[in-house]
């Protein structure tokens, strides 16, 4: 084990003596489970790095990846292995994934969960000691390990403790607003601390994005409070990488829905995949068992996006709840065995005045998981732009058209094992490079463009613009979305970009008004993005729908790629890759979850 230095923190170097200077030979920028896993492979090979996140260490995103993490270990079903486990990645991800991003996933993860199960997090456990795994949305085999209901949360406690004893350093409560980037290459980052107001210009040999996905642009979601607001993709494409599938939003089936009496807080929380793993079935108003209509062979365990359109399509036909959603039921279960398998949601909702061992909990679809992100070469994680790294779910590629439950917490620690072991192949001379004149300048207008912000005294709220951002998009580009309403939906954003030129903040850099209107810039560029993707994708597929398009098209197996063009999008299309002969083998095989054996 390779322990390191603290990185060196300097004053101004530049002649203004506004802002604080630190230089470390790579930058992580994002503190959740793949950032983290991209710091202990630096660490291991001897590569200093400094870890930096908006909230306290520990306190990331990945906290709320509830039911489990993929790998084809076989405790239960040794028919499984990784190659069936990439044919059944790309068969929900209707063949829009890079093949190469699913193998190198799949082949990696009964290595990555050895290691977290010898670094100390508690999987569950068969009679015999195996690592327990269950079943998971159109998975042909239970391949989901867990700790209960809080797998993230498991996780990223043994990867916080195993990178503070390899004495990586961590700085809480930084905000990063601009990669410092001449379009080629990175050279380090500016942001500001959220604590004291202090602008910060961060100097590195090498940059890691990994700072979570956009799903928190949608009104009702999933995500923690202010994260997942599209820091990471927006922040790439600005300094010249591309963005790919950024259409495809995995609507989760199964969002809470808030009663009367509890806070709104709740509403669109995640009530995790694993009830239903664990048998939990799906009622309409009607008392109807619905998905015996819309999947008989894989029931409430088919592909998040076949089941969230179903549900859609109950409420459309008038036979959801009044609150427009639909019942889950798992009280079939004995309350001990919810206990101990669902523990987490056992004792949300006890709290919450509900008994889920005697009685059913409303719920609808919620926005997840952004399948698209940065477009990156998974061999290595690194962008079109030299040294400039992405890992996570500020990526795309792995998921394809829509993401297997349990593919999300896999990809963080297998491209982040990557991403860090080559960045620390790269980086061979221990020093980061001076910083060129103009790129100083970029970061110090960037320090006057976020002076000149928090002083903004306009009559726009930026909480309540990024609100209405949410409703316009859950409204134009939904679970179903089509010509006229993404056209409408432009329209309705160029509204609000231009509304958003005339915010107010008050207070100063350390308010929540100032870090609202920042995400607010971040979001503006992704549903930009989203909306023209979502347009120019004439065809239904995975978690796109759209009611004009509504079948696959076969000419549009392409992935849609944005890139920027000065202050404008750029759209191109490109064809992915093709599987290798042993997984196009297991796709031909045609495995596939037979729900009815679970009964
Ligand atoms: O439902 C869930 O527990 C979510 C898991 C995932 O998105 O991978």
């Amino acid at each position: 084990m390779t322990t390191i230095t603290p990185v060196e923190t300097d004053a101004s170097e530049g002649e203004r003596g506004d802002y604080e200077e630190v230089t470390v030979p790579v930058l992580v920028i994002g503190a959740g489970a793949a950032g983290a896993r991209a710091a202990i492979a630096l660490a291991d090979h001897g590569i200093e790095s400094l870890v930096i996140g908006k909230r306290d260490h520990g306190d990331a995103h990945t906290v709320w990846a509830a039911g489990g993490i993929n790998a084809a270990l076989g405790s239960l079903d040794p028919e499984d292995d990784w190659a069936i486990h990439a044919a059944d990645t790309i068969d929900e991800g209707h063949h829009l994934n890079d093949p190469t991003a699913v193998e190198t996933v799949t082949r990696a993860m009964p290595d990555r969960i050895r290691e977290l199960d010898e670094w100390g997090t508690e999987f569950a456990r068969t009679p015999d000691g195996e690592i327990d795994q269950r079943y998971f949305g159109a998975q042909s085999f239970r391949r989901t390990c867990f700790v209960g209901d809080r797998t993230g949360e498991a996780m990223l406690d043994t990867l916080v403790g195993r990178a503070q004893e390899l004495e990586i350093p961590y700085r809480e409560n930084v905000m990063v607003t601009k990669l410092l980037s001449d379009g080629d290459r990175v050279y380090g980052a500016a942001g500001y601390d959220m604590e004291d107001g202090q602008a910060i210009l961060f100097r590195a040999s090498h940059v890691v994005l990994a700072a979570g996905g956009f799903s928190a642009l949608w009104s009702r979601h999933s995500s923690r409070e202010d994260e997942n607001t599209g820091d990471g993709p927006a922040l790439a494409l600005e300094a010249g990488a591309n963005l790919l599938d950024v259409e495809f939003v995995q609507f989760h089936p199964t969002g809470m829905v808030a009663d009367d009496e509890w806070d709104d807080d709740w509403n669109g929380r995640l009530v995790t995949e694993a009830v239903r793993g664990e048998g939990g079935r799906l009622y309409n108003a009607n008392g109807d068992r619905f998905m015996e209509r819309y999947s008989p062979d894989q029931m409430e365990l088919d592909a998040r996006d076949v089941v969230a359109r179903a549900i859609q399509a109950e409420v459309d036909a008038g036979r959801g709840t009044d609150n427009g959603g639909v019942y889950l039921d798992i009280s079939h279960r004995d309350r001990s065995f919810l206990q101990e398998r669902l523990p987490r949601m056992y004792e949300r909702f006890q709290s919450l005045g509900v008994d889920l061992a005697a009685e059913p909990v409303e719920i609808a679809p919620t926005a997840h998981y952004t399948m698209g992100g940065v477009d990156v070469d998974f061999r290595t994680g690194e962008t079109n732009v030299d040294r400039l790294y992405a890992v996570g779910e500020t990526t795309a590629g792995v998921h394809g058209a829509n993401r297997l439950g349990g593919n999300s917490l896999a990809e963080t620690v297998a491209l982040g094992k990557i991403v860090g072991d080559h960045v620390a192949t790269e980086y061979a001379p221990r020093r980061v490079d001076r910083l060129p004149e103009r790129v100083r300048a970029t970061a110090e207008r960037e320090f006057d463009r976020l002076a000149a912000l928090a002083a903004a005294d306009g009559d726009e709220d930026p909480r309540a613009l990024i609100e209405e951002l949410g409703e316009l998009l859950w409204e134009y580009a939904g679970i179903r979305r089509d010509g006229p309403s993404l056209a409408d939906g432009r329209a309705a954003l160029a509204d609000l970009r231009e509304r958003a030129r005339h915010v107010g903040v008050v207070g100063d850099r350390t308010g929540r008004p100032f870090e609202f209107a920042v995400d607010l810039g971040f979001m503006l560029t992704l549903a930009d993005a989203v909306l023209g993707a979502a347009a120019r994708r004439t065809e239904s597929r995975g978690a796109h729908y759209r009611t004009d398009y509504p079948e696959v098209d076969s000419d549009w197996r392409r992935n849609v790629l944005v890139s920027l063009d000065g202050d404008d999008l750029r759209l191109s299309t490109r064809t992915p890759g093709t599987p290798s002969e042993r997984v196009q083998r297991a796709l031909d095989e045609g495995y596939e979850l037979d729900y009815h054996h679970l009964e």
